[in-house]
């Protein structure tokens, strides 16, 4: 059933496109992520806009940065309902609302002298993105070819990142991060959802929804042709009626049942910890303070190391693009733990000697390069496509979206807490990432299977075999065919 089942032999305009934009959405939420910093040096300063005594200002700045996580967990905790009552496609254009307003009350808000507005707006931006974070990884990971869905799965962190790189750039001092353009920067939120309004109605909505969910197998087929640029599209539906007969069987997967069922209880854990194991790495550390972490490693011009992280961050997405069909999701995700834990080390080392040794600062500054780099081969993409290849058509909505909450509580605690807790360790507090990393490489090692090359229906029989024996295949590749015999 896995060889050749799923495989598009050329990619099709319609599928391109289809990816495409809905990726978008991945750089939109990348975006907001990056765009944070520079307006909140320049509104910081911006006196005249409301006379507010500077730690009022600076509150009123943490609500804006925190409500923006809390925004994106709870949307991401509809994804699931959201996506089943209105379908991926139209979840994924309704969801633009969020971005105009959202964007719209950023943009306005100096005009209107309101820092309400700005507040608000970033909240409903949480919202958009918080969904989006879902949605797409979802309709990508069903759309793709079985052999391709990591590669293409990882084209939402590419995304993501880009997005971050773009807000960075455009934040400099030289471009929008001055005192009378900040709203424009903020207000170029909207730009992203535009193309993707226009674009989505040229894409069809997910056939496997279609099919498994709906029950339209016209509809499913039809979208099938367009996306493969095949009229025989039957072996492909073969595979989808095997996921539906099986989930038929079962009743409707709810997110308590998740927890309960021993056949998800698996999956759902893995799910949860792949997400922790991404925030709790500490990247976000980095993503939100990079500025004052250069400063307080002498980097000379930290704006620029800033935007040299954004750069590493990018490539390296691009380098686990092309490894991750080779290599496969578990390897990589162990090395990019294991490489940022080393990376982390060293790093505490180097700023704790920065006094003594003047050039520790080089080190510190490659230190924190190569822990975005790690993290970019591995934790940063594969844990948000992996949730929707561990599950099947059935409990996959809910699923994304208890993932998709943890990772956003996480992040959330990260942004609340970690310059508290800097305060208070010094240049020790990337050992507490050090030892969390180490703890998520061995439980990595001992319970994530690997996904590559194989279908819904392998990866949930894995679980199943594991819930009745207690047996599971931690290597999945070693007794099926590999995905190159597809080709
Ligand atoms: C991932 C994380 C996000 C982080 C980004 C950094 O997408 O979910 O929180 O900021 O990677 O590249």
């Amino acid at each position: 059933l896995a060889s050749g089942s799923q495989l598009y032999i050329t990619l099709t305009g319609t599928f391109v496109l289809s990816v495409f934009t809905a990726v978008l959405g991945s750089l939109e939420f990348g975006y907001n992520i990056g765009v944070i910093n520079a307006p909140q040096k320049v509104k910081t300063k911006n006196r005249s806009l409301e006379p507010i005594p500077t730690g009022t200002l600076t509150s009123l700045w943490s609500l804006s940065v925190a409500i923006f996580s809390i925004g994106g967990m709870l949307s991401s905790f509809c994804v699931g309902f959201i996506s089943e009552w209105l379908g991926r496609r139209k979840a994924m254009l309704i969801n633009n609302m969020f971005a105009f307003i959202g964007g719209s009350l950023m943009g306005l808000s100096k005009l209107c002298r309101s820092f309400e507005m700005l507040i608000l707006g970033r909240f409903i931006i949480g919202i958009y993105c918080g969904l989006s974070s879902g949605l797409t990884p979802m309709y990508v990971g069903e759309i793709a070819p079985t052999s391709l869905r990591g590669a293409l799965g990882t084209l939402h962190q590419l995304a993501i990142v880009t997005g971050i790189l773009i807000a960075q750039v455009l934040g400099l001092e030289s471009l929008l991060g001055v005192e009378d353009l900040w709203p424009v920067l903020l207000g170029i939120a909207i730009v992203p959802a535009v193309f993707q309004m226009a674009l989505l109605p040229f894409c069809p909505e997910s056939p496997r929804f279609l099919y498994i969910v709906r029950c339209q197998e016209h509809q499913a087929k039809r979208g099938l042709r367009r996306l493969t640029g095949r009229q025989e599209v039957g072996s492909m539906l073969a595979e989808m009626k095997e996921e539906k007969r099986k989930m038929d069987m079962e009743r409707k997967v709810s997110i308590l049942e998740l927890f309960r069922s021993p056949l998800y209880r698996q999956p759902i854990i893995i799910s949860i910890l792949l997400q922790l194991s991404q925030q709790l790495s500490g990247v976000n550390a980095i993503f939100y303070y990079s500025t004052s972490i250069f400063m307080k490693a002498g980097v000379q011009s930290p704006v620029y190391a800033t935007i040299g992280a954004g750069v590493v961050n990018c490539a390296f997405t691009v380098v686990s693009l092309f490894l991750i069909e080779r290599m496969g999701r578990r390897t990589l995700h162990m090395l990019g733990l294991g490489g940022m834990c080393i990376c982390a080390i060293v790093m505490t080392t180097a700023l704790a000697l920065l006094d003594s040794v003047p050039w520790m600062s080089y080190i510190s500054m490659l230190s924190i390069f190569g822990f975005v780099a790690f993290f970019e081969i591995g934790p940063g993409p594969i844990p948000w496509f992996y949730v929707a290849e561990l599950f099947s058509q059935g409990p996959r909505p809910a699923a994304m979206a208890v993932a998709g909450f943890s990772n956003w509580t996480a992040n959330f605690i990260i942004g609340m807490c970690f310059q508290y807790v800097a305060d208070l360790c010094g240049p020790y507090v990337f050992l507490i990432f050090a030892a969390l990393l180490l703890f998520f490489l061995i439980f990595t090692f001992f319970r994530v299977p690997e996904t590559r090359g194989k279908t819904f229906d392998q990866i949930a029989a894995n679980f199943d075999q594991h819930s009745t024996t207690g047996m599971m295949d931690m290597d999945m590749d070693m007794d099926l065919d590999k995905p190159s015999t597809e080709l």
